[in-house]
């Protein structure tokens, strides 16, 4: 089968179109054909090895796994003799994360990992494109706060990945959500149920006097310190990007303040929440309440120039690898 194969850590260049063996199922596996796949933050933060402190996870030297790929969906194309939860045929979408491998043809998985069936009326590409963001963003908000209905809640970065479906969730909890992003990037967001707009290259967070109940800042440019002043007396800055700065804050205002500061690695919860949350997304993709933003769609041939618009931080939602 082809694959994309990485030996080294390092630029787009390092990822490389191989022909390798295609996978057999063991006993409790399902054999995927993958449609489509995307490229994450988390699949660029593992090709680049930084923050270095992530090569405890992902290898010291160079990648611990060979085929890189953080989610991804497609058809079962065979079955295990202990599957008893897929048949051949049925269309899933999964999240491999640490264990990558997406970035193939075919792809073996245990039934118990974060895979599950696909709904109908959701495509492949779709699928794959919402996973990252949606399980962030959820995640932030089942975990980390409980949005009450009314609740002001303000996202930066809104046009990115966890930030077009952290805006969903937001106003699926019941939330007045502004949505903070560039001016070319308003009625995207408008679109997705956003109630009001800042564009964040006009500074006009800066210049707002709003007070939020949550500040989500997805792509971690925002200063806790600076921000304190939009926070509710008990209001909740968020952030999915671990920065030494934060941490300290952290531990320093859980301790001393009521306006709190929260990271989560949303990818290490237990499996069994991420199965809850992986279900909710289902369900919403499903009843159409939770829609994927594409940017813009590669082939596998495709990858290094896919990652390096990734890189260039400015993508509009997700970007899809299309495989078959
Ligand atoms: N902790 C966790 O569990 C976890 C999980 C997943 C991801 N993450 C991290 O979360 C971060 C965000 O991931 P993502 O996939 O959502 O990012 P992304 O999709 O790459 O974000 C790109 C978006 O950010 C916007 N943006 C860039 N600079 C901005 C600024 N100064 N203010 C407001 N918006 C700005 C861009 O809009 P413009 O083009 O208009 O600039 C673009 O639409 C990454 O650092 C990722 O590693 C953490």
């Amino acid at each position: 089968m082809k694959a994309i194969i990485v030996n080294a850590y390092g630029g787009p260049e390092v990822l490389n179109v191989e022909t390798t063996q295609k996978p057999t199922p063991k006993a409790n596996e399902v054999l995927v054909k993958i449609e489509a796949t995307s490229v994450t933050r988390a699949s660029v933060m593992m090709r680049t090895g930084k923050p270095y402190f992530g090569r405890l996870f992902t290898g010291i030297s160079k990648p611990k796994v060979k085929i890189p790929g953080t989610d991804l969906a497609g058809v079962v194309e065979a079955v295990g003799s202990e599957v008893s939860q897929f048949a051949v045929g049925d269309k899933v979408m999964a999240e491999t994360d640490l264990n990558c491998g997406a970035y193939a043809e075919y792809i073996c998985l245990s039934e118990d990992e974060l895979i599950i069936h696909r709904p109908n009326n959701v495509s492949a590409q779709e699928a794959t494109g919402i996973l990252d963001g949606a399980s962030t963003a959820l995640a932030f908000f089942t975990d980390q706060v409980t949005i009450q209905p009314g609740d002001k809640v303000l996202i930066n970065g809104a046009s990115g990945s966890i930030g077009t479906a952290a805006i969903q969730f937001a106003k699926h909890f019941g939330a007045e959500v502004t949505a903070v992003c560039s001016g070319k990037n308003a009625a995207l967001v408008l679109g997705l149920g956003a109630d009001h707009v800042l564009d964040y290259t006009q500074n006009e967070l800066e210049q707002n006097t709003e007070q939020f109940n949550v500040i989500f800042d997805t792509v971690g440019k925002l200063s806790y310190v600076k921000s304190k002043k939009h926070l509710t007396e008990r209001g909740v800055f968020l952030t999915p990007v671990l920065k030494f700065s934060a941490l300290t804050t952290m531990l320093l205002v859980t301790t001393f303040t009521k306006k709190k500061l929260k990271f989560a690695a949303t990818g290490l919860r237990k499996q069994d929440l991420r199965m809850r949350d992986l279900k909710q997304i289902k369900e919403m993709l499903a009843n159409g309440s939770l829609k994927t933003v594409i940017d813009k769609v590669y082939s596998l041939d495709e990858i290094q120039a896919a990652h390096k618009y990734v890189d260039a931080g400015h993508k509009r939602g997700n970007v899809i690898v299309a495989i078959q």
